[in-house]
């Protein structure tokens, strides 16, 4: 049986320090067998949870507007069997994409995620990390979704593209987490 990862990237930089983040997890991943696919969420025109409650009232599973590319993150998130919710931190938060991702999938597929494995990661230029990695950490909680660790909260500190390359601890810290997402996914589908 094959396991897979997703994850989403909240940062509108193709080969971002986010993106670079992403990867190191995904040299992991691949080494215990498990397929990867990234998903930049930033820099995409979508909008967020309009609160009409269609999603939750009629159980559809997705969200009700199909004028943005939500519903094909929202099924690529359900056919995961691990969700990787990634994003610079802005102004001490994840990016606007990220966090219209965040509510939009959250409200419309909440059941679906359970028990799926969830990590969270962020890429700061100095300050507001914690508090964009809580973001996104909470959203595991919520779905119900199991959280491994890693050697340290999974950050990485950078300004221009390229530069958290320099950030040793966080290649470790990626690298541990991809382990530990791996032997996790394998217990949950042995
Ligand atoms: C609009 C905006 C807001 C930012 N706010 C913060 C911030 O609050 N704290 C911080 O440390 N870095 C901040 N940064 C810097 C980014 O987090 C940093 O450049 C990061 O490496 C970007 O990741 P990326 O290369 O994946 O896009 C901000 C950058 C932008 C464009």
């Amino acid at each position: 049986m094959s396991i897979s990862v997703v994850a989403f990237n909240g940062s509108p930089r193709e080969n971002g320090n986010t993106s670079l983040m992403i990867r190191a997890v995904f040299s992991a991943l691949e080494a215990e067998g498990i397929s990867v696919k990234e998903i930049r969420v930033g820099g995409s025109l979508v909008h967020g949870c309009a609160a009409c409650g269609q999603c939750h009232a009629k159980q559809l599973g997705h969200c009700v507007f199909i004028d943005d590319p939500m519903n094909e993150w929202i099924g690529a998130a359900k056919a995961a069997d691990g969700i990787i919710l990634a994003s610079p931190t802005y102004f001490a938060n994840v990016t606007t994409e990220m966090k219209a991702l965040i509510d939009r999938l959250g409200f419309s597929a909440m059941g679906a995620l359970k028990r799926k494995v969830g990590a969270p990661i962020v890429v700061a230029r100095r300050g507001g990390a914690m508090q964009a990695y809580n973001a996104l950490l909470t959203f595991f909680g919520i779905t119900q979704m199991v959280v491994p660790g890693s050697s340290y909260w999974n950050m990485g500190y950078g300004l221009q593209p390229g530069d958290v390359e320099g950030d040793e601890e966080a290649h470790d810290t990626m690298k541990n987490l991809g382990a530990n997402m791996a032997w996790l996914l394998k217990k949950i589908h042995a």
